[in-house]
C-alpha cells in the first residue's frame, strides 16, 4: 500500500497539475475519507446530469446535489479524455490523482435553477454556479495519495473510519449529529441534551468547518466557543469532531447531503431544525426555502438513507423559573426571551456584553474577545471625487483630528501618496486606475482588519471599482465613503495644480471631468461640497458623523 502510494506519487509528477480551490480541496478530503460515499470521485457528465434531473446517482443511489470539478479553458485545452491528472493544494503539493471519464460544459443556469431552485446570485450556492465557477467540468475517479493536509485542531479533525471506531470503544450505538455553521448557545445545549435524554443517545456536535455562508463566524471563534460548551455536557455523552464541508446552503437538499455524510460517519440520527442549511432571503427578501421544506424532505427520505430525523425544537428561556423550555410548551401569556443573530450582533457592536441566559460565560468572552465593539474596531474613510475637489484638504484635516482622539493608528493614503510608493508604474487608463483603486483597498483592508484607521483620497472614478472596495473592507471593519461632489466649474476654477488648463488643451489626455469620465457614487454615507463651506466645518461633521456611526467615543 504504501510502495503503491509512493508510485502513485512519483507517477504524479509526470501529469498535468491542477490547483485546487477551496472549495475543491474540501470535497475532495470527503471524497477520499469517505465522507461522500458512495462517491469515489469528481461527479461524470451522467452522474451530474442525473443528480440534476432525479436527485440519484447513476447506480440509482439517492444523491442530492452535485459533487464537480470546475476548470478554466485554458486548463481543458491541455488535456484529453482517458487521460490522469494531479490534483495539487495552494502550495503545490501533491494530493491525488483523478483518472479523466468526461469533459463538458454544464449549464450553469440549468444546474442553479434544479440544485437551489433559484438562479438569484442572492443564494450563495447559485452565486459560486454563475460568479465563481469555471465554464468546465471533469470527471472521474480518484486515486488518493494523501489526505489535505490542515495546521489547525488536528486533534479535533476525524475520518468516518476514525470516528465510528471511537464510537466502538465507546459503546455509542446510538449517536445524535449536531451539524452546524454557527456558536452554540444555551439553547442549542438544551435541546441536544433533551434529545440525548429522549433518545437515550450519544451527541456529536460536527460543525461544518470547510466554508460556510459569507459573513459567520469564523471557525477559529467558533471552534474556542465549541470547546468551551463541550464542557458543559455530562461526562463522556458528548463528542466534538470538525467537519471539512463546503457548504453550499442548499436548504432542503443540502440537508439529504448532511444526512448522507453524518451516516458515513456512523451517526443514527440527524437534529434538523428549521429553515436548516437555510441560505436567507432573496433578493426581494423573501426565504429561499420554506421553514420545515428541510424537515420534510428528510422525513421523505429517511428510511432510504438509513439515519433518523430529529426535528430541532426551537428553545425559548423563561425568567421566571430560569429554565428553557421549547417554544411549542409554552402556554399562554407565559413570558419568555429569545435573542436573534441581528440582536446579538447589535450588542457586540455596542459593546453591552452578551446576557448569561443566552450563552455561557465563557463562549460570550470568546465572541466579545473575536467581535469588539465598535470604538474598538478598524475602519476606512473612502474619500472620492474629482481632482481638486478638496478630498486632499479634508482628508488632511480628519486624520489630525483622529490622531488628536489618539484611539487608533491613522494611515493617509492620498492619491498622490500611493502614486508615489504603491502605484508609480500606472498611468490613467480606465484599467490602471482600476488596478490602483484595488490596491489601496486591499492596503486599507488590511489596515482596517488589524484595528487601524485608514485614510483613502484618491479620485476612484469608477462604481465598479469602489463597490469591490466596499465589500472587501466591509468584511474587515467600518467602511465609510465619503463622496466630495465639488462642482467641476469650482473645481477647474481652482486648478491648483495647473491640470485642468493642460486637459483643456488636450496636453494631459483621458483627464477626469475633462476628457475621462467620473461615475457619481450613488450610496456614499456622507456627501459634501467644499464649495459651500470652509474645510474646518466639513471635517467637524464628517468627524461627528463617524462618531454618530458608533466608531467614536462621544467627546465627554
Ligand atoms: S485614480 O483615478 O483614482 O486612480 O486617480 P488618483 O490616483 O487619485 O490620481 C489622481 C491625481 O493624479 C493627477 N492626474 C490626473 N487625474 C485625473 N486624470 C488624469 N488623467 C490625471 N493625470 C494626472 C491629479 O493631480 C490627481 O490628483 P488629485 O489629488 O485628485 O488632485
Amino acid at each position: 500500500m504504501i510502495n503503491n502510494n509512493l508510485e502513485l506519487k512519483d507517477q504524479a509528477s509526470n501529469y498535468p497539475s491542477l490547483q485546487l480551490s477551496d472549495r475543491h480541496l474540501c470535497d475532495l478530503e470527503l471524497i477520499m475519507n469517505g465522507g461522500f460515499n458512495p462517491l469515489n470521485g469528481f461527479m461524470s457528465k451522467d452522474d451530474y446530469e442525473s443528480v440534476i434531473q432525479n436527485m440519484r446517482l447513476n447506480n440509482g443511489s439517492l444523491w442530492p446535489i452535485p459533487i464537480t470539478l470546475d476548470v478554466d479553458d485554458k486548463f481543458v485545452s491541455e488535456i484529453s479524455k482517458s487521460q490522469k491528472i494531479t490534483l495539487r493544494d495552494k502550495e503545490g503539493f501533491v494530493l491525488a490523482v483523478l483518472n479523466i471519464e468526461d469533459i463538458w460544459q454544464p449549464d450553469l443556469e440549468l444546474e442553479a435553477q434544479s440544485v437551489f431552485g433559484t438562479k438569484d446570485s442572492e443564494h450563495p450556492g447559485s452565486h459560486y454556479l454563475l460568479k465563481t465557477s469555471k465554464k468546465n467540468y471533469i470527471g472521474g475517479k480518484i486515486e488518493k495519495i494523501v489526505n489535505p493536509h490542515h495546521y489547525d485542531y488536528q486533534s479535533l479533525r476525524h475520518n468516518p473510519a476514525e470516528l465510528i471506531g471511537i464510537f466502538k470503544n465507546k459503546k455509542w450505538d446510538k449517536v445524535i449529529a449536531f451539524q452546524t455553521r454557527n456558536p452554540l448557545h444555551k439553547a442549542h445545549f438544551e435541546l441536544t441534551m433533551r434529545a440525548m435524554e429522549d433518545l437515550n443517545a450519544n451527541l456529536l456536535v460536527h460543525p461544518a468547518v470547510g466554508m460556510t455562508k459569507p459573513g459567520d463566524v469564523n471557525h477559529y471563534t467558533r471552534t474556542r466557543c465549541y470547546n468551551h460548551i463541550m464542557r458543559e455536557y455530562p461526562k463522556d455523552s458528548a463528542f466534538l469532531s470538525l467537519l471539512p464541508l463546503a457548504m453550499r446552503m442548499g436548504g432542503p437538499k443540502e440537508t439529504l447531503l448532511h444526512a448522507i455524510i453524518r451516516k458515513n460517519y456512523g451517526c443514527t440520527h440527524l437534529i434538523v431544525g428549521r429553515d436548516h442549511a437555510g441560505p436567507g432571503s432573496n433578493s426581494n427578501n423573501e426565504p429561499f426555502y420554506g421553514p420545515y421544506e428541510a424537515q420534510e424532505m428528510l422525513k421523505k427520505y429517511q428510511d432510504e438513507l438509513g439515519i433518523e430525523m430529529v426535528p430541532f425544537k426551537f428553545m425559548v428561556f423563561l425568567p421566571k423559573s430560569g429554565k428553557y423550555k421549547a417554544i411549542d410548551d409554552v402556554v399562554e401569556d407565559e413570558e419568555y426571551k429569545t435573542l436573534s443573530g441581528t440582536e446579538l450582533r447589535q450588542l457586540l457592536d455596542k459593546g453591552k456584553g452578551i446576557p448569561e441566559w443566552f450563552t455561557f460565560k465563557s463562549v460570550a468572552h470568546e465572541l466579545e474577545r473575536s467581535n469588539p465593539p465598535l470604538t474598538k474596531r478598524g475602519f476606512t474613510i473612502f474619500f472620492t471625487g474629482l481632482s481638486g475637489s478638496g478630498k486632499s484638504t479634508l482628508a488632511n484635516g480628519l486624520v489630525t483630528r483622529l490622531h488628536e482622539e489618539g484611539s487608533r493608528p491613522v494611515t493617509l493614503l492620498d492619491g498622490d501618496i500611493v502614486r508615489t510608493h504603491l502605484s508609480s508604474e500606472l498611468g490613467f487608463s480606465k484599467k490602471h486606475r482600476s488596478i490602483n483603486i484595488k490596491r489601496i483597498g486591499y492596503v486599507a483592508s488590511e489596515i482596517t482588519k488589524n484595528g487601524g484607521i485608514a485614510i483613502c483620497a484618491p479620485i476612484a472614478p469608477y462604481e465598479e471599482d469602489r463597490a469591490s472596495n466596499r465589500k472587501l473592507i466591509s468584511k474587515q471593519g467600518g467602511y465609510i465613503e465619503i463622496f466630495v461632489n465639488t462642482p467641476l466649474e469650482k473645481c477647474e476654477e481652482r486648478d491648483s495644480k495647473g491640470l485642468y488648463a493642460l486637459a483643456r488643451e488636450g496636453k494631459i489626455k483621458e483627464f477626469t471631468g475633462i476628457s475621462d469620465p467620473y461615475e457619481e457614487p450613488k450610496d456614499a454615507e456622507i456627501v459634501v461640497n467644499s464649495s459651500d463651506e470652509n474645510p474646518e466645518i466639513l471635517v467637524q461633521k464628517i468627524y461627528e458623523k463617524i462618531v454618530n456611526m458608533g466608531f467614536i467615543r462621544e467627546d465627554k
